[in-house]
């Protein structure tokens, strides 16, 4: 079979049911659970890459109750010394309308309130006042719900936003956003890796998120895996080069049944000498450089009559998803 790896489609089922999702997400997704707030030890430890950014800019918190949000407090304390234009964060009420609160320049923010503004619609992200403020605004920073993730990138997309917001590394499976990865239009963020993070989270998901845990503050939390940032905004790490040190050998890095492409198990072992295609893990986009590598495409992909084809079998046996990456010369 040939196929040219330009014109891969991605995958149209979003969460790759071979990837180990993190079950509590499933859960949350589907029974459309988003209240899940977050620390701000991890806020601080990714935004403080950007504060050349930052500098003379409108913030806006889109999906974010300043009563509870991290991010509304963390710009808020920082606004001077980050040295912002504008701080706005829109509170989401699913039944009635709701309000917005800004701090601009000029105030004194550690003791003016900030201006609250009634809203006539509930603070939807996709509701014509809060496009209207979206358009306002240079930078949108935030954690969206994650039953909405695909709506709320396609909506930062088409108003041309910057942004840095909170997701999940599945989701770069999604149709709709693998191309923007594909296409270095969006990259994952500097901060998270690995592991797993917590977030706080209503009391009331406790029985139903089967990782939840209270404190004896009575502060509950939950623990979710494979949570990553995704922005627009330019970091360092996208120019850091991966040091690889393997050579290649056809026996270790056997070439799948179906598809010119050699398979490569772990990040860490992408042949430094290997001029053609390779299938590494999507966890690879936390070291992309696109200065070193090309991303051609998924390991799934459409043919012309739109039937699903996986092109990562080996001896037979479907692998985990892959992205298909090229060295650049
Ligand atoms: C994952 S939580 C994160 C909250 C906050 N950004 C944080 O990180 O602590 C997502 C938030 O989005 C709100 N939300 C849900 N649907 C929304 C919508 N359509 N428009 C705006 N906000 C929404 C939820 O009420 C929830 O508070």
């Amino acid at each position: 079979m040939t196929v040219n790896t330009w014109e891969i489609n991605v995958d149209l089922y979003g969460v790759d049911r071979k990837m180990n999702t993190n079950r509590d997400l499933s859960i949350a997704k589907s029974k459309r659970l988003d209240e899940f707030y977050t620390k701000m030890e991890d806020i601080e430890a990714e935004l403080k890459y950007y504060r050349k950014h930052f500098e003379r800019k409108k913030i806006f918190c889109n999906c974010d109750d300043p009563s509870y949000s991290n991010f509304w407090i963390y710009f808020k304390q920082n606004f001077n010394f980050i040295n912002l234009k504008q701080l706005i964060s829109t509170h989401y009420d699913r039944e009635k309308p709701s309000y917005s609160l800004k701090f601009l320049e000029g105030m004194n923010i550690s003791e003016d309130n900030p201006i609250r503004t009634n809203l006539e619609q509930n603070g939807d992200f996709r509701s014509p006042e809060a496009i209207r403020i979206l358009e306002d605004s240079d930078i949108v920073v935030t954690n969206p719900p994650f039953s909405l993730f695909r709506e709320y990138v396609a909506q930062l997309v088409k108003y041309n936003k910057k942004f840095i917001i909170l997701g999940h590394i599945n989701a770069v499976t999604y149709k709709e956003i693998f191309p923007l990865i594909k296409e270095n239009k969006i990259w994952l963020g500097q901060s998270i890796h690995s592991g797993d993070r917590e977030f706080i989270i209503p009391r009331k998901y406790r029985g139903i998120l089967k990782n939840a845990k209270t404190d004896e503050s009575g502060i509950s939390t939950v623990r979710i895996k494979g949570v990553r940032w995704f922005t627009n905004l330019d970091i360092s790490k996208r120019h850091e080069k991966l040091i690889l040190y393997k050579h290649y050998n056809p026996e270790e890095y056997p070439k799948y049944d179906n598809y010119d492409a050699i398979n490569v198990d772990k990040v860490a072992d992408i042949p430094c000498d290997y001029d053609g295609v390779m299938g590494v893990p999507i966890t690879f986009l936390d070291k992309y450089n696109p200065e070193q590598f090309e991303i051609l495409g998924d390991s799934r992909y459409h043919d012309e009559s739109d039937v699903a084809n996986d092109i990562n079998v080996l001896h037979g046996k479907i692998l985990y998803r892959r992205l298909l990456i090229r060295r650049i010369q």
